[in-house]
């Protein structure tokens, strides 16, 4: 849990079998070559891909931090994912697995994968969507939505996807942001048996931020939903019109033309919309999935998280089709209907690899051991996590009653920023329970003082990276200041990049990562900002001001506090209480509302008056107040 390290020191070496049959059998041996010519690692790694066109030159780090790679290399990650193993035998081989909540299957192809793509790609060119173009994707998970993030991408739009989970008005401040004339929805979202009213709220946010012009709608859960004539359009309909050929041509792009944008919370204000790029990051998310998860053809690689966040950008949809994979995904919640679902799925379909979170595990954990023991899941080779610090415990539980403690777990390190791994073990590397271990090879991390210089051992710190890598974000989407601002100012003069993160290093060099020392917090994984719940509450008539912060919680990793103060003529009620979590949750969505409201009349200020969150937290955990001298009062 973010704010408690784990103290243990247990070592958990790799099985024999494991590390012979890795790509990567000697982590110590590739590091070390990668860093004695981080350059040519990096272009030897770019030459497993295929190109229209060769780069002339790996790095441009003339206009420092806006770093540029492979320039001048005519590419399309879409060629990598998909094109290409079209003239192979893989044409034949899964692309994707998918169940759907209720219970539906549907496999697919790489061969009907690529036609699928083609066939929608062809929809969105025909509307007129052009290369540099911006489209916003918000769904479920089913097919259609990685399907459409690969047309978009093969066209040369850029694809902007608002994870499931959020309502209006965090969907609306993400299309304007990315001012998307297109927005690709379902009906619904089947979730815990229910059904999420996707296209309701794409509506209301559409009628928020005007900027969208058509909306193509997937019928997914069936039910009635009122369609916009002239803007709105079936996905089944435009599909099987005659200009929906199975066959497209991929859009030439340059190595740094972007990909997508994703949005993410940062220390203050909306999200900022992560850029990345085509080049760069088809290099780095094929060669970490590939050397972190040893990916083989034989795999059945599940990743479990949502293609809306980063994760399932890199590791869901990306890098396993770049690597010709075969890969599994499942529409619903992991305890419908029952707590054993997960592992009734890993036995149906033989999932070898299993990827998820710390707060998915310790919920399954709670249902004890019975429901996973009842299925065979000797299919699995490897296990991982992502998304906050794994708790000894839970570590434990997923190494004994899931992996059989055969399989190695590989917590990987990474945000949307660094578009794939940072820290991560590779299968040879020996394992201690709760930290990531070691930077990947080519990769540079430090653990430093507010100076920039290295900490000792043991010794709390903040994490930064040294080097550019090839999936870096290129900037923060138009707003190219708060990039250098927000990444870069800390450690001007060094060059370092600033990670967000509190860590540090014990004497074996692995590195234990903290948590966030900024305003953001990780509730179950997903990373909120103070200000997006902030302000959430106070777009609420009753609530003049409001301060969020973070509570350490067994099963969530954080849950979310929230002080308001009121506007006068309304007082503190139960009722109150109930209706502004309820706002908060129309408004940014069911994962940003808080677990607790107080109603106070003061909150704790500096004298220049910043919220001092600080100080809510000491006092919330009950905990010494530490420096109050720059309190107001
Ligand atoms: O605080 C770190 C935490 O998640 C943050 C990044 O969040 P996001 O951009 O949403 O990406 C999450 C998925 C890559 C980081 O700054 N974090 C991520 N992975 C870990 C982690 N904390 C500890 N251990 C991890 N393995």
């Amino acid at each position: 849990m973010s704010d408690m390290p784990n103290k243990t020191n247990d070592w958990f070496y790799p099985p024999e079998e494991i590390v012979k049959n890795a790509h990567v059998p000697d982590y110590e041996a590739v590091y070390a070559r990668a860093q004695r010519d981080p350059l040519e690692f990096w272009a030897e790694r770019a030459g497993e891909l295929e190109w229209f066109e060769p780069w002339e030159k790996v790095l441009d780090d003339s206009n420092a931090p806006f770093y540029k790679w492979f320039v001048g290399g005519k590419t399309n990650i879409v060629h990598n994912a998909l094109d290409r193993h079209i003239q192979t035998w893989r044409r034949n081989k899964l692309a994707l697995i998918w169940e759907g909540e209720p219970g539906d299957r549907q496999s697919f192809s790489y061969y009907r994968l690529w036609q699928e793509v083609n066939r929608f790609a062809n929809v969105l060119r025909s509307m007129g969507v052009k290369k540099g173009d911006r489209v916003t994707i918000y769904m479920g998970r089913i097919p259609e939505l990685p399907i459409a993030m690969l047309a978009s991408a093969k066209i040369g739009a850029i694809h902007s996807v608002v994870y499931g989970g959020f309502s209006e008005q965090a969907l609306a401040d993400r299309i304007e942001d990315a001012q998307s004339k297109v927005l690709i929805t379902a009906d619904g979202a089947w979730l815990r048996g229910k059904i999420v009213p996707l296209k309701e709220t794409a509506d209301e946010a559409v009628h928020r931020s005007p900027v969208v012009e058509t909306m193509i709608v997937v019928k997914r859960t069936g039910q009635d939903v009122y369609m916009e004539p002239g803007r709105d359009f079936w996905y089944h309909d435009l599909v099987a019109l005659p200009i929906a050929s199975p066959t497209c041509e991929t859009e030439v792009m340059d190595a740094e033309d972007p990909l997508f944008i994703l949005y993410t919370s940062g220390t203050t204000g909306k999200p900022k919309g992560v850029l990345h790029t085509h080049g760069g990051y088809q290099v780095y998310t094929s060669t970490t999935l590939k050397w972190v998860f040893d990916i083989k053809d034989e795999d059945r690689w599940w990743c479990a998280a949502d293609p809306g966040w980063i994760t399932g950008h890199s590791y869901i949809v990306y890098a396993p089709l770049i690597l010709g994979a075969t890969s599994f995904m499942y529409e619903g919640a992991p305890t419908h209907p029952y707590p054993n679902r997960w592992w009734k799925m890993i036995e149906h379909y033989g999932i070898t690899i299993l990827y998820t979170a710390p707060t998915a595990i310790r919920g399954l954990m709670r249902f004890g051991d019975a429901w996973p023991n009842r299925h065979d899941l000797s299919s699995l080779r490897l296990l991982g996590s992502v998304g906050e610090p794994i708790n000894p415990e839970a570590w434990r539980w997923y190494y004994t009653v899931i992996g059989k403690e055969r399989c190695p777990i590989m917590d990987t390190w990474w945000q949307t920023e660094t578009g794939g791994f940072m820290i991560t073990p590779l299968p040879s590397v020996p394992l201690k329970p709760g930290s990531a271990t070691r930077p990947f090879p080519g990769i540079e991390v430090d653990i430093v003082d507010d100076e920039g210089n290295p900490v000792s051992p043991g010794t709390d710190g903040t994490l930064v990276i040294k080097k550019p890598w090839p999936s870096m974000l290129r900037t923060v989407y138009g707003d190219p200041d708060r990039y250098v601002e927000q990444y870069w100012s800390k450690y001007k003069d060094k060059g370092y990049y600033l990670a967000g993160d509190s860590a540090r290093k014990d004497e074996d060099g692995y590195i234990w990562i903290i948590g966030r020392i900024d305003d953001v917090i990780k509730v179950s994984g997903y990373r909120l900002g103070t200000a997006e719940i902030e302000s959430g509450l106070v777009s609420h008539p009753a609530v003049a001001e409001a301060a969020v912060i973070g509570v350490p919680d067994e099963l969530k990793g954080n849950i979310i506090y929230a002080y308001c103060i009121l506007t006068s003529g309304f007082t503190p009620s139960e009722e109150l209480n109930d209706e502004l979590k309820q706002h908060v949750r129309h408004e940014v969505g069911p994962i940003a509302v808080p677990a607790k409201i107080e109603f106070v009349d003061s909150l704790p200020k500096t004298r220049s008056g910043k919220i001092m969150r600080r100080l809510l937290k000491a006092r919330a955990m009950g905990l010494p107040e530490g420096d109050t001298s720059t309190l107001a009062d």
